[in-house]
């Protein structure tokens, strides 16, 4: 039997050159130099050979799997470089790209103008001063002279917790709470959240900002009211302003006025925002109803104090041409970036 290892050769050769890949190699190397491999299987059958041919044969099987193994090692060797230059190719960084830039946040525009409402009301000597989201039916109701059966209470209906709590639907309670704490003179803003049954459209959500103001000291009068509310949305819309008071109803309140501008876009000749009437409706107010004054503990006979309240999101819409007070809540990112 003649040990032919050539053609075992030549064959292995042709197939390692081709291998594209480590686990390729490995499959060649088990199918010609493992146990059951192809030049394994020569070396066992070396002793059907005649004794003096052995050793020529088996040095000869032997130095092709030197070879082999060799031209295995080679072939691994290239591949893993192949391998670590298309690595190299794939993940380079290119470290003259620009940079992404910081993505910084920017204050909503409800708070800005918040802000602006504080600045402008902090400088005439008012106090900032909080109350509870979560109020009992006395404070946002009954000590605002809304008893239970009271028709205005249609206009502001609300969450009713089980306990007789309400999310409270305007900010007015809180004056009541400082006037129940504090002595006159009392000179206050109350920003805060408040709640109604309303369902979303452009000018309603469920939730909104309000602030409620209150001033009460000895001859408070109408007068100081008109100014205070005067300067103030002077101040707020950087506009000189055509103010106007119009006799109005709050039960918490006596005489009371709802308070009207002339349109801060179109200057009164009529827009869309103030529906082609040349005039907004911008808050509530009036002179502090006597009994709305003793009921918290404060003589009415001595003191008087007006009150008015706003929303502050429509504020924010008017100040900043804003048509739908949706797009405050929704977090859309192209809006706020706007309010940098
Ligand atoms: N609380 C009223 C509302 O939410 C707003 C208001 C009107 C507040 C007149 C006042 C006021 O203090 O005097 O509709």
């Amino acid at each position: 039997m003649a040990i032919d290892t050539d053609e075992i050769l030549a064959n292995a050769s042709q197939e390692i050159e081709a291998a594209q890949d480590p686990q390729a190699l490995d499959e060649m190397r088990v199918r010609y130099l493992g146990r059951k491999g192809e030049l394994t299987a020569l070396l066992r059958n070396l002793g059907r050979l005649p004794a003096d041919e052995r050793p020529q044969a088996g040095a000869r099987i032997n130095a092709a799997k030197e070879r082999v193994q060799s031209l295995i090692d080679i072939r691994r060797g290239f591949l893993e470089t192949d391998q670590l230059q298309s690595q190299l190719t794939d993940e380079v960084v290119d470290v003259t790209l620009p940079g992404r830039g910081e993505q910084t946040g920017s204050v909503h525009p409800v708070t800005q103008a918040l802000s602006r409402i504080e600045e402008i009301f902090v400088g005439a000597g008012y106090d900032v001063v909080d109350g509870p989201e979560i109020e009992d039916d006395y404070h946002n109701f009954q000590a605002l002279n809304m008893p239970p059966h009271h028709p205005a209470r249609a206009m502001q209906d609300t969450l009713y917790l089980e306990d007789g709590m309400v999310l409270r639907t305007h900010t007015s309670p809180v004056q009541v709470r400082v006037m129940e704490s504090c002595e006159p003179p009392i000179r206050v803003i109350c920003p805060g959240r408040v709640y109604r049954r309303d369902s979303p459209d452009p000018s309603h959500t469920p939730m909104f900002h309000q602030v409620e103001g209150l001033v009460v000291d000895e001859g408070i009068s109408m007068a100081d009211l008109k100014g205070t509310v005067a300067e103030f949305l002077r101040l707020f819309f950087e506009q000189d302003l055509d103010v106007r008071f119009r006799p109005s109803y709050f039960p918490f309140t006596e005489p009371s006025a709802e308070v009207d501008v002339g349109c801060v876009h179109c200057g009164g000749e009529g827009c869309s925002t103030c529906g082609y009437s040349g005039r907004l409706e911008v808050m509530g107010c009036g002179m502090v109803h006597p009994k709305v004054l003793e009921m918290s503990g404060i003589d009415s006979e001595r003191y008087t104090g007006f009150a008015f309240g706003f929303g502050v999101d429509r504020m924010t819409m008017l100040r900043y041409k804003v048509d739908d007070v949706r797009v405050f809540f929704e977090n859309d990112v192209r809006f706020l970036k706007q309010f940098r």
